[in-house]
């Protein structure tokens, strides 16, 4: 199994992000993460976690990583300026990354090709290297800017999906709200995971 990428931006949705590390790491996943400088404002305002962007540890973000016993996964913390970090170069194998979430600033950056930090730069190689690129954006409404850089995206074979949960499942709780979205982008990783009751049924009894 690759490594994947995850990256965090300065989006509204820190919770999607911790949550998709926890389930990732339980999954056995090793993840290279990256976090902006505004990812990590976020992450503090939102989630009242101290970030220490000068010693940014993945404790900070889930206190109980390290003695996690379902958790296999490893995760690399990679500062937003390094470009000499492997998931820079092509030639870096990955299974897929995932910016989650995802800000109009990073998507704007990411679909003009800018690569102007690791984030911008690691999102780029995947399309290049057409593997799987997950797009988490989170902003409301959507200017035609905005809706054209998305366009720009889905074309050059980024997955577009918007931090929108659904209600069919007649959620109890902000945890299963996040679930809903943390599934999905599961889903487009090819990772296994049990977080929400599946529509219809998939495992027709003979
Ligand atoms: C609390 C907070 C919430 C924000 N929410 C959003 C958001 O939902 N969507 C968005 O595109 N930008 C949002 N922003 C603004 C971005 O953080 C800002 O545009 C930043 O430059 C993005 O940088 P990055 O893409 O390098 O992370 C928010 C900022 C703060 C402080």
């Amino acid at each position: 199994m690759n490594d994947l990428v995850v990256a965090i931006t300065g989006a509204s949705g820190s919770a999607y992000a911790v949550r998709l590390l926890e389930v990732l790491v339980a999954a056995g996943r090793n993840v290279h993460l990256v976090v902006s400088p505004a990812g990590q404002q976020v992450i503090g305002h939102e989630l009242g976690l101290k970030i220490d962007p000068a010693n940014f540890s993945i404790e900070q973000l889930l206190p109980d990583f390290a003695s996690s016993e379902a958790g296999t996964g490893r995760v690399q913390i990679h500062d937003y300026r390094d470009f000499s970090a492997g998931i820079a170069s092509g030639s870096f194998q990955t299974g897929g990354m995932a910016i989650c979430p995802c800000s109009m600033g990073t998507l704007a950056a990411v679909s003009q090709g800018l690569s102007q930090n690791l984030i911008h730069r690691a999102a780029d190689v995947h399309l290049k290297e057409r593997r799987k690129l997950i797009v988490v954006p989170r902003e409301t409404p959507l200017g035609s800017i905005q809706l054209s850089n998305m366009k720009t995206l889905a074309d050059a074979g980024a997955v577009i999906l918007p931090a929108m949960p659904g209600f069919y499942n007649q959620p109890q709780s902000i945890d299963d709200l996040v679930n809903f979205v943390v599934a999905r982008i599961c889903d487009q990783l090819g990772v296994e995971q049990d977080l929400t009751k599946r529509w219809g049924n998939q495992s027709l009894e003979p």
